[in-house]
């Protein structure tokens, strides 16, 4: 496998020798909806992962692949967003903002901020966790003298994606959004990552809702414009769901995807931010994240893979077992959180159980002795 510094040496290598200096556009104008209540006052590209926003992980991930250069395309909540990155420079990015209002549907998005886009270019859907090669997505792309390339990804359901019927060759023949069971001829689906000719925009109405998926990539194929399908073995997730958000972070701190933790390593798979005092007859069996100045009792049980955010005390006796806790969240005593998400300023009282599939939004408050059965959402 290739470290990143030699990845970083090939892409610049590759970009340089084409003079480019390559543009990415992040879609992260939508409201979240199937993530409520965790984006009720979060946008999804801000929700946290291994303590810190989504949107992070994802522009390190791109600088990785020495694209600096990144344009959001934001609708819901931009301040939030923008607040946090401000110019880019403290994340090492160059990061312009265009704000739509109303939504302009993802393709109309990106027409939207066109002024931005002379060169080939990149556009991500702001909430899919990857580590494709982008390099050689890249080279496939001008290798094919594709218009539009779209990473493609297999996935056991294919009905609640984008499914992307291509030829030997790689050519697409069809696009079907969101298809009916029988109407999904492969699982083979739109991986919300494509690399885009500039050219392609003036099939794009200005002003108007338009989308890639049933918009532009229908009305491509129908005028003859070469689309390709690129196939990679990639890592990929959409944390469109609570069950893929808890879903990644397990990939994650059980290493299934390279990616260093913060905080310093306090045991086998237990990273531990600054200014934390955990009791001595705590028990942490890793893989577990405890972020800055949380303070953990004694015979308190944290069980990984699970993350703890900034500030959170854990009582005396509690069991957090397969969990993600965001910050400032306080569980009293013998409180037991399973395979759940408790999200900021959550109070819990003592003795309460908190059952596996819950998601706890924001500032909920959960007396003592209650039990919140599979699945409740808060
Ligand atoms: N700026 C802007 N404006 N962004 C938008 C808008 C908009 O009007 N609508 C959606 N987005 C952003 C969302 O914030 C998200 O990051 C991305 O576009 C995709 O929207 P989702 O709502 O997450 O779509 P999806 O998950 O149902 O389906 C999409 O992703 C699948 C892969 O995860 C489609 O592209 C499918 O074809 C694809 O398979
Ligand atoms: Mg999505």
């Amino acid at each position: 496998m290739l470290s990143n510094e030699q990845i970083v040496e090939d892409v610049l290598e590759y970009w340089w020798e084409k003079g480019e200096d390559v543009k990415a556009v992040i879609l992260v104008g939508g409201e979240g909806t199937r993530l409520r209540p965790l984006t009720f006052n979060t946008p999804k590209s801000m929700v946290p992962i291994l303590n810190r926003p989504f949107l992070e992980h994802m522009i390190e991930y791109l600088k990785g692949h020495a694209i600096n250069d990144i344009i959001l395309a934001l609708c819901y909540r931009p301040d939030h967003i923008q607040r946090y990155f401000g110019d880019g420079s403290k994340f090492g990015v160059k990061l312009t903002y265009v704000v739509e209002d109303p939504p302009l549907g993802t393709a109309g998005a990106v027409k939207n901020l066109e002024e931005h886009l002379d060169e080939t270019f990149f556009v991500f859907n702001g909430d899919i966790f990857t580590d494709l090669d982008l390099t050689a997505m890249m080279k496939f792309h001008r290798g094919e003298g594709s218009k539009v390339s779209i990473a493609l990804t297999p996935v056991e359901d294919p009905t609640t994606y984008g499914v992307v019927e291509t030829n030997a060759e790689g050519k697409v023949k069809r696009f079907i959004e969101k298809p009916s069971p029988d109407a999904a001829t492969t699982n083979m689906i739109n991986a919300g990552a494509y690399i885009v000719e500039p050219d392609v925009l003036s099939h794009i109405p200005k002003g108007l809702n338009f989308t890639f998926e049933r918009g532009l990539f229908p009305l491509l194929l129908e005028r003859g414009v070469p689309v390709y399908g690129y196939q990679s073995d990639a890592y990929w997730i959409d944390i469109g769901t609570p069950e893929s958000y808890l879903k990644l972070h397990h990939d994650l701190l059980m290493g299934r995807v390279a990616k260093g933790f913060p905080g310093e390593r306090a045991g086998e798979g237990i990273w531990v931010e600054e200014g934390c005092d955990i009791h001595p007859q705590a028990e942490l069996k890793g893989p577990i994240i405890i972020g800055r100045n949380c303070v953990i009792g004694s015979r308190a049980q944290v069980k990984g893979p699970s993350v703890i955010g900034q500030g959170c005390r854990i009582g005396k006796g509690c069991l957090i077992d397969e969990a993600i806790v965001w910050q400032n969240t306080c569980l009293g005593q013998g409180v037991s959180l399973r395979r759940c998400v408790v999200a900021e300023n959550v109070f819990i009282g003592d003795r309460s159980r908190v059952m596996e599939g819950c998601v706890l939004g924001d500032n909920v408050v959960v007396g003592p002795d209650e039990k919140l059965t599979r699945g409740t959402k808060l």
